[in-house]
């Protein structure tokens, strides 16, 4: 069995920096939002894959029956000899993709979870003999340092987490992309589609309340690292699709008038009553946006393949 690689190309203090300037900026702008990258501490992590099986939650399922359905078509269109994840989380659906890719040498999870990244490596390289696993403990909007694997490289970015991208951010992070990109490498792209109001909002707010406790993690985070006085249940969680922009909003409802303290930011935070706190947006796709978006930054989507509901899709953009 090869070792687990696992490289911080993050400082720990670097870390520490970017939550305070994020929760800093984001509770003294009007409105109050922070970004969602911090739900996932180890606690988040486990939130999230709760909420991947919940009866609500259909993306997981409908990307899943993609892959399975697809891998065959995605590894023959790619022969990628690496396989680079970003955001990879368990990495459980891209087993699908990995038994897939014969020629596969290499696979490169790029996660901020620490928790996420070790538990999937460990499992993976336990699973498949001879497979290299380098985990990357970094922060996917940022350029990465990828090991010298083998190319060709095929980048994969499941799980629709692109849609938490505001659209700027989303540019940016397509032309990074690109930019790291070598002729023969490819983008694998999901994208939750457009779709049935309930049927969107029902995914963010679960009858369990699984999303309720993830969304109020966020608050957790904040508490144990910057020392903050958040009530959770002072808050609640609260989900709404916006037609014009087609994204969810995941937010945070401050039930009472409160003033919440940020000791390690010497920030003292004042909500009115029912006052909202953005804490994720999770835009949703139509097929011409994606291929627009995609040409945008140098991208030319090849392959556009959908579950049988039209639920999600994935889209392979493979450079010349
Ligand atoms: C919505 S989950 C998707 C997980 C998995 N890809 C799936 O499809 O089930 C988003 C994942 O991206 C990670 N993540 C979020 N923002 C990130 C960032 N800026 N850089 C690196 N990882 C990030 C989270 O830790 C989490 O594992």
């Amino acid at each position: 069995m090869s070792p687990l690689h696992v490289t911080r190309t993050l400082p720990e203090d670097a870390t520490d920096a970017a939550l305070r300037a994020d929760v800093r900026d984001g509770l003294t702008a009007d409105p109050k939002t922070l970004p969602p990258k911090w739900f996932y501490d180890a606690r988040g992590s486990d939130l999230f894959e709760r909420i991947t099986e919940l009866p609500e939650y259909y993306p997981t399922r409908a990307e899943r029956e993609i892959l399975v359905a697809r891998a065959g078509e995605i590894a023959a269109a790619s022969g990628a000899r690496t396989l680079v994840e970003l955001g990879s989380g368990s990495s459980e659906k891209t087993r699908h993709l990995i038994d897939a890719l014969t020629s596969l040498a290499a696979y490169v999870p790029v996660d901020v979870s620490e928790s996420a990244l070790t538990q999937a490596g460990r499992a993976l390289i336990a699973e498949r003999a001879g497979l290299e696993v380098h985990a990357l403990i970094a922060d996917f909007t940022a350029p990465l340092a990828l090991p010298g694997t083998p190319g060709p490289r095929l980048v994969a970015f499941l799980g629709g987490t692109i849609g938490n991208l505001l659209p700027a951010e989303r540019a940016e992070f397509l032309a990074l992309v690109r930019s790291q990109l070598a002729p023969g490498d490819g983008l694998l792209l999901g994208t939750d589609l457009v779709k049935d109001e309930r049927v969107l909002v029902r995914a963010y707010d679960d009858a369990a309340g699984v999303t309720a406790a993830f969304n109020k993690n966020v608050l957790a985070v904040v508490n144990r690292e910057l020392g903050a006085d958040f009530e959770p249940d002072a808050f609640d969680h609260v989900a709404l699709w916006d037609p014009d922009r087609e994204w969810i909003e995941m937010r945070l409802r401050s039930r009472t008038a409160q003033t919440v303290k940020v000791p390690a930011l010497d920030l003292a935070v004042d909500f009115a009553a029912g006052e909202e706190l953005r804490t994720e947006v999770s835009a949703k796709f139509r097929r011409d946006g994606v291929t627009a978006e995609l040409a945008a930054a140098g991208l030319e989507l090849t392959h556009w393949w959908t579950d049988a509901e039209d639920r999600f899709a994935l889209s392979l953009s493979v450079l010349r």
